[in-house]
């Protein structure tokens, strides 16, 4: 399949383009370098160097002998991202139009969107934008296009009743419909994933296109089959306040011997995901394609935890490899439910053959070793908050 990753330079694109390549198709990927100026910008390097994405696509391509193209652009710009869906940005001669679209192209950090006014309004832009220009383009080049989006669980907040699939049936007053789910979304961040969703659902009524959205919970993990012999094809490890999941954070305060930063009660539970099952949920998507007109969603987790029990799992790991590891609760920067009912549906992605890679020990002990062996580079200054909600 012809596959377009937007967005393939990032912590997930990256590993996508390889894996994809790897299983025989014609990959193309675009990043506009964001994420990378983000990290300067803002002093929060990421663990480890990584090479540029021509650089990274050159070293996949003569390793394999297989062909990732590469695009360095802005997605908000429309011009370009046609190009894109022709070949032309490519430099590909003959028609290259995607069959599949993998869109990974947004600001995703929730301090980041909560920062200031310019960085709020720029959330706002790039992420709503550049979703609106991919269905324009989608439609005038392909209508026939799958379009994949990766969402996040973090739209529907955490309500106090079962969180299902994408959509609820509602009852009322003798009558009976079924709405998109309720979102709830707890930073601008998620807010606008809630609303590129309300787009693509939109567009998938009026003009037909075919759209699975992907609503992911935090992913941990760096190294899958594809990389796991170089560590130049590694992806983006982000540890820091801004960009830094909280299984990261976790794993750089254990190794230089930081207590492990709680925020308030630590009782906020959410779904997580290993970077290997989100690779295999985009495959399951991209093989089993949504119907012409179906906006079709996905709660992308494999299981759920606490920040606690997280917290305690990484201690415990920690200390079969001999560190000493506490915990310390610390003033919750964000404004969220500290102890709540949590309780998502996540069975289609199962259903599709998804065979899940649990958070284990071993999983553990292994994230942690390959931590220690990069300790020299951790940087202190990353670890506390500085980003508050309110
Ligand atoms: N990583 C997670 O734990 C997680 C969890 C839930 C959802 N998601 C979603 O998955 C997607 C990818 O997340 P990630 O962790 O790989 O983030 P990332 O920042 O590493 O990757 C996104 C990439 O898109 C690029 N980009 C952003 N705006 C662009 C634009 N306008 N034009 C071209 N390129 C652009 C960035 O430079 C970056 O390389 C995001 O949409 C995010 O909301 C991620």
């Amino acid at each position: 399949m012809r596959v377009l990753i937007l967005g393939g330079d990032g912590y997930l694109g990256w590993p996508t383009a390889i894996y994809l390549s790897r299983k025989g198709h014609d990959v193309a990927v675009v990043d506009n370098y964001f994420r990378r100026l983000a990290c300067h910008q803002l002093d929060a390097e990421p663990l480890i160097p990584v090479p540029n994405l021509n650089q990274r696509a050159r070293l996949w391509n003569e390793k394999t002998g297989l062909t990732i193209q590469v695009a360095i652009g802005d997605i908000c710009d429309y011009v370009f991202l046609c190009k894109c869906f022709t070949g032309e940005a490519f430099g590909i001669k003959e028609e290259w139009i995607p069959e599949a679209i993998v869109h990974y192209a947004e600001q995703p950090s929730a301090p980041y969107s909560m920062m200031d006014h310019e960085k709020a309004i720029f959330t706002i832009q790039n992420n709503l934008l550049g979703t609106a220009n991919i269905i324009h383009a989608v439609n005038k080049f392909n209508p026939d296009c799958h379009i994949i989006k990766l969402g996040t669980m973090g739209v529907y907040g955490t309500p106090n009743i079962d969180i299902e699939e994408g959509y609820l049936d509602v009852e009322y007053k003798g009558r009976k419909h079924t709405f998109l789910y309720p979102k709830t979304p707890g930073s601008l961040y998620h807010l606008t994933k809630a609303q590129d969703g309300d787009l693509l659902y939109f567009y998938a009524r009026m003009w037909n296109i075919r759209v699975s959205d992907l609503n992911q919970g935090p992913v941990y993990g760096l190294v899958t089959d594809e990389s796991k012999h170089d560590e130049k094809l590694i992806t983006i490890f982000n540890y820091d306040d801004i960009f830094g999941t909280v299984l990261n954070r976790f794993l750089v305060q254990a190794v230089i011997g930081h207590p492990l930063t709680v925020y308030g009660k630590g009782g906020q539970t959410r779904g997580y995901i290993d970077i290997r099952d989100t690779i295999a949920c985009i495959e399951l998507a991209l093989l089993n394609p949504a119907q012409a007109g179906e906006y079709r969603v996905f709660n992308q987790i494999t299981e759920t935890f606490s920040v606690k029990e997280l917290a305690n799992k990484i201690v415990e790991a920690a200390r079969d490899l001999g560190l000493t590891v506490k915990i310390k609760a610390i003033k919750n920067p964000r404004k969220e439910a500290e102890k709540h009912y949590y309780n998502p549906k996540y069975s289609g992605l199962k259903d599709l053959g998804l065979t899940p890679h649990l958070l284990t020990q071993d999983k553990l002990k292994t994230m942690l070793e390959f931590v220690s062996r990069h300790q020299s580079l951790i940087h202190k200054r990353y670890i506390m908050p500085r980003v508050t909600w309110g």
